[in-house]
């Protein structure tokens, strides 16, 4: 059926979907309305179809419930969480048809709670490190509570990861996902102003899920770098190295980085190091080499400066990742100036994930798209100032596919 169509919404169990009957018996409005309980599907045809469920996760200690979201196009299927805003699992087929698991997490809340390294989480409000925890603004002083080593990571000890966001279904004929949104007080985790956050992620029929970020403050100019953390091991969640995933990475230079992964301030060429990616390139091959920036990160842990013009709906191509033996890709297009590629240096094989296999150093990676880290301390990065009228907006797109 042409997308301009209108298209028939009916209402399917949750039997139907195989995903359990816990939610079955509740009914829900038309497609639009935002569903009370359970399954709200828009039929396609063999073009695709969208559907979108939701189920209880979990209530936290302080008696919040937490729900998981799951939309699918036929082919690819996303869960996701109200708490953080969660990526928790993403089902894609390989070459064969096989579809897996290929993103990190886990089945219950407690265990998101208490171990999650920021599996599949939005990060906010500041992703990524700030020196110390410390930045000026306007002449004014700001300390983030700190929460690795001396320093403030990904908003500091309860970020945006660690909260739980209001969600609502958002369908169109081509795509299918969910709006959430967070208001962050003036003062929480020490960042000046209210912060009114929109993270919109929506799947569509080429297999493309979309990451649209909106910000808005009130009172106080801030600072906001807002990304994704969603680990990917493209031959299927806990199934080991992701040192044979071949990466092009479109960027000339990146941003070296002390012994407490703080950008040092340097813009640093590629060429010549093992943090060239320009041309395909397993992620073991130069992994292990004795470059002092390999040493400090115990791998991949480092900004990088996208390269070229935006090339795609104002978005310019980032990287692309591909397993070759299952043949899995995901090819990543962002607004934004840098992306954090990071290769699982820190796990450490301490707990089991959703499909009860530990992870161990290097069984995943991140490719977080953000401004640069710390750049509140670095007037010669893009700002990452948002002063109450202006609004930040930004998108990033991880497309499925298979090679
Ligand atoms: C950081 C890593 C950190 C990881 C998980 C990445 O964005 O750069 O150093 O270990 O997130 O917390």
């Amino acid at each position: 059926m042409p997308d301009h169509l209108p298209r028939r919404h009916v209402l399917r169990t949750a039997g139907a979907l195989g995903l359990g009957a816990a939610a079955a018996g509740a009914l829900t409005g038309p497609a639009d309305a935002a569903p009370t309980a359970t399954t709200v599907a828009s039929m396609g045809s063999h073009h695709g179809r969208l559907s979108i469920r939701k189920d209880p996760f979990g209530t936290t200690p302080e008696g919040v419930g937490v729900d998981v979201y799951t939309f699918g196009n036929g082919r690819v299927t996303v869960s996701m969480l109200t708490w953080g805003a969660t990526i928790q699992r993403v089902e894609t087929p390989d070459r064969r048809g096989r579809t897996e698991n290929i993103s990190l997490g886990f089945d219950n809340l407690p265990d998101y709670a208490a171990l999650s390294p920021y599996f599949g989480a939005t990060i906010g409000r500041y992703g990524n490190r700030i020196a110390k925890g410390r930045f000026t603004l306007d002449g004014r002083s700001y300390q983030i509570p700190v929460n690795n080593g001396e320093n403030a990571l990904h908003g500091g000890t309860l970020g945006f990861d660690k909260k739980v966001w209001k969600a609502k279904v958002v369908q169109t004929p081509s795509a299918v996902g969910v709006a959430f949104s967070y208001v962050s007080p003036d003062g929480e985790m020490g960042f000046p102003g209210e912060l009114t956050t929109t993270v919109t992620y929506t799947l569509n029929k080429q297999d493309d899920l979309r990451i649209d970020y909106h910000a808005t403050v009130a009172g106080k100019p801030t600072v906001v770098n807002l990304t994704n953390h969603v680990y990917f091991n493209l031959a299927g969640e806990g199934s080991g190295s992701i040192d044979g995933h071949v990466l092009q990475l479109n960027a000339p230079s990146y941003t070296p980085v002390d012994e407490g992964l703080i950008p040092t301030g340097e813009i640093a060429p590629v060429a010549g190091t093992p943090f060239d990616f320009n041309r395909p390139t397993a992620i073991g091959a130069r992994i292990r080499d004795d470059h002092p920036q390999l040493v400090i990160g115990r791998g991949y842990d480092h900004n990088f400066v996208l390269g070229g013009k935006p090339d795609r709906d104002g978005l310019r191509f980032a990287a692309r990742f591909w397993e070759p033996e299952g043949g899995r890709t995901v090819t990543v297009h962002t607004a934004e100036p840098g992306a954090q590629f990071y290769s699982g240096n820190f796990l450490d094989g301490t707990f089991q994930g959703i499909g009860n296999k530990s992870y161990r150093q290097g069984d995943a990676f991140a490719f977080e798209t953000q401004h640069f880290p710390d750049s509140p301390n670095h007037p010669n990065f893009p700002s990452t100032v948002l002063r109450p009228g202006e609004t930040y907006r930004s998108t990033t797109v991880y497309s499925f596919g298979t090679k």
